[in-house]
């Protein structure tokens, strides 16, 4: 055994001694059928909330009971050949307006459905303009502003609303853009960052900082390494970037990260977690939460996880989950509870153990591998093969 290993393998060995700070607390089985294609779930004032493509709906789930309410329908079928499509059917992404008691609702068609969360159903449609789906959205509850992602244009842009009138107040696009991922907004600094994975600016990621005034991207801030998806902002500017599964084959590791948003300095760096959709933050616990659900080890093996990573870069617990419906999670503010829906089984809800002492699996150990595809080709020719591949990948993979 090598140096190296050695310290991987004490690594491993230091993180797997923490008792497990989660443990399934209840199942919640499908309905009214077992969905192939889920998107993003938040939860609020203890109900969760699910956007369910293949049921064309969102399920509203009770976090008191742990039982079905309904399941709100109106959202734009858009079927591939028979089946319910990422690109073309709805609900995608959700965010809570707490103060409005509104969930908008991002759908396949363009629009953004607004859900009463007094009488859950949609009282209003908001049309961006654009044709192809409204993906992810957050929040600025003091101006009360929206913003929502439109990924799949050819320019990919964001629409920005006002949650008082309903009414899109302009688009900011993103030119070289592949696709854009979660936007979210600081309240540290008042600001929505949007992550782009991969422009052909940007080979590793970028966060465009926006300026909601000038309807323009103040400041881009480049990612290393990472094809950013799901972002999180944490406590006093702390940014979880939840980093991609192609990740691996593009630069030669699986890691994300904790950047420090006020110096752009990347405080921590998590490896052996990648593959990531949704990632969330909880005041309640001061964690954040990573569905990496494409999680790859060095040898290309899938290992779908969902991560529960303390402020400091430490991974408390790693929850096996699937690669196909667990790239959703919520975790309650006010309990700490996490919700986690996997096919097979149903929706997991787990609740804060603390002092349990059951072993698992529960590290996965740091992967540290030679960069390949990097290595002897001329730098254009690879940034162009790169693009082209990734390009590949993202269609292929993106949810
Ligand atoms: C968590 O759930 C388990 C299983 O239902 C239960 O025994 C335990 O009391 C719960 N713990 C807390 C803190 O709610
Ligand atoms: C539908 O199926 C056809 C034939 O297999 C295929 O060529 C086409 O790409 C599919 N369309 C979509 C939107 O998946
Ligand atoms: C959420 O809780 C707040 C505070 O208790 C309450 O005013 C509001 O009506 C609740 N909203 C929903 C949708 O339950
Ligand atoms: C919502 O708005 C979209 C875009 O303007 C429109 O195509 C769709 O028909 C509307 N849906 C409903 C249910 O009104
Ligand atoms: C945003 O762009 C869409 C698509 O080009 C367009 O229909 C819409 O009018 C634009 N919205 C604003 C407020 O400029
Ligand atoms: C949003 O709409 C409200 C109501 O129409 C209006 O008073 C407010 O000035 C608008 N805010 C922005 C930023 O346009
Ligand atoms: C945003 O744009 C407005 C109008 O151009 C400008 O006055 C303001 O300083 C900008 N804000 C930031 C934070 O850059
Ligand atoms: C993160 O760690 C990996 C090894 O796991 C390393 O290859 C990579 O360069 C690091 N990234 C940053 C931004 O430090
Ligand atoms: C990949 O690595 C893991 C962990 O070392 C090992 O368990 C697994 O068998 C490997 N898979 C392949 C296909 O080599
Ligand atoms: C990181 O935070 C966890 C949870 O608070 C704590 O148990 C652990 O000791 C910390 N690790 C370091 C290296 O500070």
């Amino acid at each position: 055994m090598n140096i190296l290993q050695f310290l991987l393998l004490s690594c491993a060995f230091a993180s797997s001694a923490f008792a497990n700070v989660y443990s399934l607390e209840s199942t919640i089985p499908w309905a009214p059928t077992t969905p192939a294609l889920v998107d993003q779930s938040t939860i609020f004032n203890g109900t969760y909330y699910l956007s369910d493509r293949s049921n064309a709906g969102v399920h509203v789930i009770s976090l008191s009971d742990y039982t079905q309410r309904m399941i709100i329908g109106g959202f734009h079928t858009g079927l591939a050949n028979g089946s319910a499509s990422s690109e073309l059917s709805g609900p995608n992404g959700l965010v809570v307006l707490p103060n409005r008691n509104e969930l908008y609702v991002g759908d396949g068609d363009g629009s953004i459905k607004v859900i009463s969360l007094l009488t859950n159903t949609i009282v209003a449609n908001i049309s961006t303009g654009f044709q192809t789906r409204a993906d992810e959205l957050d929040y600025d509850p003091m101006n009360q502003i929206v913003v929502v992602t439109n990924p799949s244009e050819h320019i990919p842009s964001v629409s920005i609303i006002n949650a008082t009138s309903r009414s899109v107040l302009g688009n900011i696009s993103f030119p070289g853009a592949f696709t854009l991922e979660q936007p979210a907004f600081n309240p540290s600094d008042l600001k929505f960052y949007v992550s782009i994975p991969l422009s052909n600016f940007y080979l590793g990621g970028a966060l465009a900082v926006l300026n909601i005034t000038s309807l323009t991207v103040a400041n881009t801030i480049p990612i290393p390494e990472c094809l950013n998806a799901g972002i999180a902002f944490g406590a006093r500017n702390q940014l979880f970037l939840g980093c991609s599964a192609t990740q691996l084959s593009a630069f030669g590791f699986a890691a994300s990260y904790v950047m420090d948003i006020s110096t752009g300095t990347i405080v921590h760096n998590i490896s052996g977690i990648s593959g990531n959709d949704q990632v969330a933050y909880s005041s309640s616990t001061g964690w954040f939460y990573a569905a990496a659900f494409q999680n790859v080890l060095a040898n290309g093996t899938e290992i779908p996880r969902v991560a529960v990573i303390a402020s400091n870069g430490t991974v408390l617990q790693s929850i096996a989950t699937d690669n196909s419906v667990a790239h959703s999670l919520a975790v309650d503010e006010q309990t700490g509870k996490l919700v986690i829906p996997v096919k097979a089984r149903g929706i997991l809800v787990y609740n804060r153990t603390g002092t349990a002492t059951i072993t698992v699996s529960s590290s996965i150990s740091p992967i540290s591998v030679t960069p390949t595809a990097k290595s002897d080709a001329p730098k254009q020719l690879f940034n162009l093969l790169f693009l082209v591949g990734v390009g590949l990948f993202w269609s292929v993979l993106w949810l």
